[in-house]
């Protein structure tokens, strides 16, 4: 199962992360991470700026998990602008070895197929964030996605497009499809750490980490992964019937272990 680690508040998750993600550039100068977009991953990349000061990132790989299409990849909120305001450039990655989905209408039939290959040619993602919607999907793979899908165009639910229409003027102006890495392409990465704050997440974290392996709940994927760490604070666990039984396991575990 998951390992489920119930952090403070979101600070503790970005510092607990930020410190995985350091000790594996340490043993991997040209680790593949896999990076996602949303409020949710912030305090990992904001960790990730003082514990990475005076480390060489010049050959750390990257690939995010999505993009909007038809988005203008200049408009502010294209996944590749977030990606290089909140990540590229704070923490000073090569800009050449980060590769965002592609978005743009030109090709869109093989943008998926493309980005599998390019992923492949890396070797496959070492560690890879994820954020999970309020229902319940991670990348864009929204509720029905196939556990064996891979990098495609998906259309996004009434449900994400009201939830993201905070970055835009209004829900109209969101776009109604993206491309993402599907869950299989999710589940072939080695290390999964997925992160939620807050009561609203607190359904989707329950249904994914206890609920049933569904595909309406397409977080509940990451049961069928051997490695993978849930980093929560305690309103995103509040609706856990295990919530003491992860804090214990937690408290008594050996450091060797790791995360
Ligand atoms: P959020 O989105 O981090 O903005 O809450 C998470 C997600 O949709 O995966």
């Amino acid at each position: 199962m998951a390992e489920v680690v119930i952090v403070p508040d979101r600070a503790a998750a970005g510092a607990l992360i930020a410190e995985e993600i350091a000790a594996l550039i340490a043993r991997r100068p040209d680790a593949v991470l896999g990076l996602a977009t949303g409020s949710t991953p912030l305090p990992v990349y904001e960790a990730l700026r003082s514990r990475l000061a005076g480390v060489d990132v010049s050959r750390v790989r990257a690939f995010a998990l999505d993009e909007y299409v038809g988005l203008d990849p200049a408009h502010p909120e294209s996944y590749r602008s977030v990606i290089a305001r909140e990540v590229v450039e704070p923490l000073g990655l090569d800009p050449d070895r980060i590769r965002v989905p592609d978005g743009t209408l030109d090709g869109i039939e093989h943008h998926g197929e493309d980005y599998e290959a390019a992923i492949a040619a890396a070797g496959g993602v070492d560690l890879q964030i994820l954020g999970i919607g309020t229902d319940g999907h991670i990348g864009f793979n929204e509720p029905g996605s196939s556990f064996a899908s891979r990098t495609r165009v998906k259309t996004l639910t009434r449900q994400t497009r009201a939830d993201n229409a905070r970055f835009f003027p209004s829900i109209d102006d969101v776009p109604r499809h993206c491309i993402t890495q599907g869950l299989g392409t999710i589940l072939d990465a080695r290390h999964l750490v997925l992160l939620a704050f807050g009561e609203r997440k607190a359904a989707a974290v329950a249904g994914a980490v206890e609920g049933a392996v569904t595909a309406s709940l397409p977080g509940s994927a990451i049961q069928l992964h051997p490695h993978v760490t849930v980093v929560i604070d305690e309103p995103a666990a509040s609706r856990l019937a295990h919530a003491d039984y992860y804090r214990e396991a937690f408290a008594g575990k050996p450091e060797w272990q790791g995360l």
